[in-house]
């Protein structure tokens, strides 16, 4: 089992938590805010509600936006792509990730989590071409992979 999963585990209060299932969430207690992006308005209306009903509205925003022309206002600790980078051409994820370098802060990575990684190999090959692949891990589920790299 990679680090990633165990820190989930053996310590519950990272800002990442595992849901018990195959998915994972953020933990309102370990973050200072969080932008969600998406190009669906449907989407973004749900995780909206969805956000309310849990009481997390306080540091949470939501954007209808291109994830690969979106850029953030302020500097990001983290920029997680949930089954959504794969949606992407090669070059319109390699542009949107060096563009996206420069808004990381020092200590600041990119996660990728891919639900099937034999059908998005080209994805994590090109990441493994580009970028420092500090992790990977593809314990949390059978078919799925998490990276996480700068
Ligand atoms: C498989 S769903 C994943 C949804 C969510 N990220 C999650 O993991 O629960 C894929 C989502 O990617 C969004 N999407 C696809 N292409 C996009 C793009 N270019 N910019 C922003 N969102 C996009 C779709 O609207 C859809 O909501």
């Amino acid at each position: 089992m990679g680090r990633i999963v165990l820190s989930w585990r053996v310590h519950p209060g990272s800002w990442l938590q595992s849901d018990g299932h195959v998915g994972f969430s953020l933990n309102p207690h370990r973050y200072s805010s969080y932008t969600g992006v998406d190009l669906s308005e449907l989407a973004i209306e749900r995780a909206i509600e969805a956000h309310r009903r849990a009481g997390r509205t306080g540091k949470n925003s939501f954007v209808v936006h291109d994830i690969f022309t979106y850029v953030p206002t302020r500097m990001m600790d983290v920029i997680l792509f949930k089954d959504s980078i794969y949606y992407g051409t090669n070059s319109t994820i390699l542009s949107c990730l060096n563009r996206l370098c420069a808004i990381l802060t020092d200590k600041g990575v990119f996660i990728v989590h891919m639900d099937n990684i034999q059908r998005h190999q080209r994805v994590s090959n090109l990441i493994y071409k580009h970028f420092s692949v500090l992790e990977e891990n593809n314990a949390l589920e059978e078919t799925g992979i998490l990276m996480i790299f700068r």
